[in-house]
Order: C-alpha cells, then sequence, then structure tokens
C-alpha cells in the first residue's frame, strides 16, 4: 500500500501554507450533495487535488474535488469539497490522509458530514442525524486505516474510541438545532460505513439494524479513527438521503441521483447549521 510518511503530510502543508494565510482551527469534510457548504467560505483559496503534491484525485459524481481554505463567519476554516472512498479503490490509510494533513495545518476540529440510508423507522428523509457513534464493520473485517507501522508523531499505537465523538459538542449541536427551530428533522444516532459502491441488501440492512445501526453510508468512519487517532475533537452528521426498507415487500430503491438531489435541497439548512456549529465551537 501506499505510505504516507509525517514527512510526506508535512510537505504538503508547506505546498499549502506558502499558498494561503489561513491558518484553519477547523477541518471539514463535506459528503455527497453537501459540496455548497465551501462555497459559503469567504476570502478563499482553493487547492484543486490534483494540484496538491501527493494528493489523490476524486473520482465521484457530487464531489468537487479541491481543499478550500476560508473563513466561515470569522472563524478560519479547511474544507474538503469532495472526500476519497474506499469504493474508489484507495486504501482506507489513503482515504483519510487528508485528516492528518488537517492536524499538521493546526485544526483542532473534524467536522465530516455524509449522505446516509436511514434504518431507524422514525427518521425521514431530509433529517440531519448527529452522529453519536459508530460501529466500524469494516474494521471487524480487519481493514483499519491504522494498519502498518505507527508513527508515535501521529498518535500511539492503539488509540481508544469511546467518546470519539466529542460528548460537549454534540450538545452544542442539539442547542444549535432547537435554535434553528429544527425539531423532529435533527436525529441523534449511530452510524456505520459498508465499502460500497453497491447500496444494502435487505437482509443486510435487517443485520444492521439488529445492531443497532440508525444510518449507513460509506464513509466518514475511517475518517474519524484517523482523527481520533491524532487527538482531533470530532463532530460528524449524516444526511438521510433515503429510507432503508427492510421489508421484501418495500421495493424502494436507493440511488445516487437522489442522494445527491436531497443534498442540494437541504443544503441552505445544511451551511446554516454547520456555520452555527463552528461557531460556538470557536467561541468555546
Ligand atoms: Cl441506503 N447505503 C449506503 N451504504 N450508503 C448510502 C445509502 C445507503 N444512502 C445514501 N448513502
Amino acid at each position: 500500500g501506499e505510505n504516507f510518511t509525517f514527512e510526506i503530510i508535512e510537505d504538503i502543508k508547506k505546498y499549502l501554507f506558502e499558498r494561503t494565510k489561513i491558518r484553519p482551527k477547523i477541518g471539514i469534510i463535506c459528503g455527497t450533495g453537501l459540496g455548497h457548504l465551501a462555497e459559503n467560505l469567504t476570502n478563499v483559496d482553493s487547492f484543486p487535488y490534483e494540484d496538491i503534491p501527493n494528493f489523490p484525485i476524486s473520482t465521484v459524481s457530487g464531489h468537487a474535488g479541491k481543499m478550500v481554505f476560508g473563513y466561515l463567519n470569522n472563524v478560519e476554516v479547511m474544507c474538503m469539497q469532495g472526500r476519497f472512498h474506499y469504493y474508489e479503490g484507495y486504501p482506507l490509510s489513503k482515504c483519510s490522509m487528508p485528516v492528518r494533513v488537517m492536524k499538521i495545518c493546526g485544526c483542532t476540529h473534524l467536522i465530516a458530514t455524509n449522505a446516509a440510508g436511514g434504518l431507524n423507522p422514525s427518521y425521514k428523509v431530509g433529517d440531519i442525524m448527529i452522529v453519536k457513534d459508530h460501529i466500524n464493520i469494516m474494521g471487524f473485517a480487519g481493514n483499519s486505516p491504522l494498519q502498518g507501522p505507527n508513527d508515535p508523531r501521529f498518535g500511539p499505537r492503539f488509540p481508544p474510541m469511546d467518546r470519539a465523538y466529542d460528548p460537549h459538542i454534540v450538545k452544542i449541536a442539539k442547542e444549535v438545532a432547537k435554535e434553528m427551530n429544527m425539531g423532529n428533522e435533527i436525529q441523534t444516532g449511530v452510524y456505520t460505513c459498508v465499502g460500497g459502491p453497491n447500496y444494502e441488501t435487505v437482509a443486510e440492512l435487517k443485520m444492521l439494524k439488529l445492531f443497532g445501526v440508525d444510518a449507513v453510508g460509506m464513509s466518514t468512519v475511517h475518517e474519524v479513527i484517523t482523527a481520533r487517532h491524532c487527538d482531533m475533537k470530532v463532530f460528524a452528521f449524516s444526511l438521510i438521503t433515503n429510507m432503508c426498507y427492510t421489508d421484501y415487500d418495500d421495493n424502494e430503491e436507493a440511488n445516487h441521483d437522489e442522494v445527491v438531489n436531497i443534498g442540494l435541497k437541504r443544503q441552505d439548512r445544511i451551511t446554516e447549521f454547520v456555520t452555527k456549529v463552528v461557531t460556538e465551537i470557536n467561541l468555546d
């Protein structure tokens, strides 16, 4: 596999810092259909992935593929507009490598967003699910972004994963949701990542439900593991873009266009939500 050493990550930081004056405190990863968020930054310096040395190039439609530095309501942030997915063929360590770039660039916090299918029957399409915990199914199968030699300059060999999703930020986010009158549009639940790119069978969805999963997607978990390894505080949420049916008689299928469309429909509300959460984190 490819090895992104500490020195390579530092080289990437050097490339970026020579070209922007922004010194970010918060790193944000925009999920499918949520790239709009990056378009709301001000004073931007934008770096297409193909221009950044050692960066992979993202290939999915609905993902622009650039690192955007700028201000979100006076807070300095760096934002991935388009992420790297395991199903594109990259190892997990490569998918989550940009999180280490964020850390080395000075980010103390990661905000990861994604589009996901809703398993909890009380959820509706368009809901925002604050992630309170995850189940690392790919990890159960012996796949981790932290596999291989550990460089202690990033973090410990055996990092803990309890309270991976910062309980204080979850609280802040719930208060923001309340202030925005989000009512029953906001949920709190457990996320899991599967490899994809195919969506799940009915039997698989039934299994996930039994496991206590509220939303299923194809990202975020390995990024969060990488962020926690290097001691970043993490906040994550899922936009529920479709409901997962666990009954053979319901033949509603998930499809990518729908996922992108729900993202577009909810973009203003989500941008407002993230802006307010970022502002509150910064005041802390
Ligand atoms: Cl139903 N499954 C997965 N794995 N990812 C999704 C999804 C479903 N809906 C949006 N993203």
